[in-house]
Formats: structure tokens, C-alpha cells, sequence
């Protein structure tokens, strides 16, 4: 299962990069916003610095609605890195331009996906990546994971290559069940890879295994 952050913060990229588990960043404009980041040039060299600071795939999305203007915005978003993978609206301009992208090599993620029939129509316009939003399919009292497991199920019966990025990742326990669903990658805040970490047996053992230690006189 492939870790991605999901976040446009380069300090919380480099600390999950630091830990040695992180295969990816996933960004979007929200995120960017957050950042404070404005104009485009700056918001190209956001994606670079990025870039600098993980190995693997970098989601990068449109802003264009329009079948043009998202191929235009891609092309440049893609022409920014290899890492970059460019993410498209689960609208039909959205799936057109994930097509074209596709038959030219480059990569996509058709994010905003909230059914299995989204998740099937990206996958056969050629789709990197799909993002089903478990979190905020839960929000709304809907179960977010019942989609991945649709999603899981309908991607095995046709052998797609399209892999699930369970995206709106919340907490923990969102990593562990999509882990057991089988999800190809998630995308999570920092907290929800570092809360993997905690059990208070862990501390408790450790804090008891020091204290013995003292008796070493090393
Ligand atoms: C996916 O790529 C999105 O950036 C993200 O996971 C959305 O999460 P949110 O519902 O926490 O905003």
C-alpha cells in the first residue's frame, strides 16, 4: 500500500519523507490556498519545491474546467516534473481530458470521486489514479468504505490498472480499513500516518525496558 500526504505544507512533506514511509504528495487547491500560495509562477514553483522534497508521484490539479483549458494546464503541470501526475475533476471534460492524457503517457488522477460509476467511467478513460473521498462520504452519513470496497471489487473482476487513492483520509483507523480492503494508496493528513505509531503498550514496555537497563551500568 502506497503512503501519500495530503497536503501542500512542505514542513509536514519533509517530516513524512523523514519517517521513510512516504511514496507521494497529493495537493489541491485548498490546500494550496492554505499555504498562502498566489500567482501562477509561484504556484509552479510550490509544485517544483515539492517535488525536491519526495521520491514519488505528485498530484497537481486543474483549475480549468474546460476540456482545452485542462489539457493546456496539464501539459504544464506535467512539464514540471516527472513525479508530477496531473488531477482532473470527475466531470465529463474531466474524463475527455483523462483519455487524452492517457493515449499521450501522461499520468492522471480523476479526483472528487463519490461512486462506483465515477470510478468506473475513470477507469476506462485510462486513469492513474482514482480518488473515491471516504472522509467525506462519512460526513454525510454515507460509508465511505462500502465505495472502496465497490470500487476494489469492479477494478479485480476487469483487471483495470486505474489504482484507488483513498483520498479524505480522516484518522487511523481510515488507513488500517482501506489497508484491509485492499486500497492501492492512501492520502492522509500527517496525523493520520504518525497515528499509526501509538499503542500505549509500546510506551509502557519501552519505559520498562530502560528502566532495567539502568541496572547495565554501560
Ligand atoms: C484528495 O486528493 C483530496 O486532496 C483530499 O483527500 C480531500 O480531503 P478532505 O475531504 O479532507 O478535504
Amino acid at each position: 500500500m502506497k503512503f501519500f500526504i495530503d497536503t501542500a505544507n512542505l514542513d509536514q512533506i519533509k517530516e513524512a519523507q523523514a519517517l521513510g514511509v512516504l511514496d507521494g504528495v497529493t495537493t489541491n487547491p485548498s490546500l494550496m490556498a492554505k499555504e498562502g500560495i498566489t500567482g501562477k509562477a509561484n504556484i509552479l514553483k510550490h509544485y517544483e519545491a515539492i517535488c525536491e522534497c519526495v521520491d514519488g508521484d505528485v498530484s497537481a490539479e486543474v483549475i480549468a474546467t474546460d476540456f482545452e483549458g485542462m489539457v493546456k494546464e496539464g501539459e504544464e503541470l506535467a512539464a514540471l516534473n516527472p513525479q508530477i501526475v496531473v488531477k482532473l475533476p470527475m466531470i465529463a471534460d474531466g474524463v475527455k481530458a483523462c483519455k487524452y492524457f492517457a493515449d499521450k503517457g501522461i499520468r492522471t488522477n480523476v479526483t472528487l470521486v463519490f461512486s462506483a460509476g465515477q470510478a468506473l467511467l475513470a477507469a476506462k478513460a485510462g486513469a492513474t489514479y482514482v480518488s473515491p473521498f471516504l472522509g467525506r462520504l462519512d460526513d454525510i452519513s454515507t460509508d465511505g468504505l462500502n465505495l472502496i470496497e465497490e470500487i476494489r471489487q469492479i477494478y479485480d473482476n476487469y483487471d483495470f490498472n486505474t489504482q484507488i487513492l483513498a483520498a479524505s483520509i480522516r484518522h487511523t483507523m481510515h488507513v488500517i480499513n482501506c489497508a484491509k480492503i485492499g486500497s492501492d494508496v492512501m492520502t492522509g493528513p500527517l496525523s493520520s500516518i504518525e497515528g499509526l505509531l501509538k499503542h500505549p503498550l509500546t510506551d509502557s514496555g519501552l519505559a520498562k525496558f530502560l528502566e532495567d537497563a539502568k541496572s547495565f551500568d554501560l
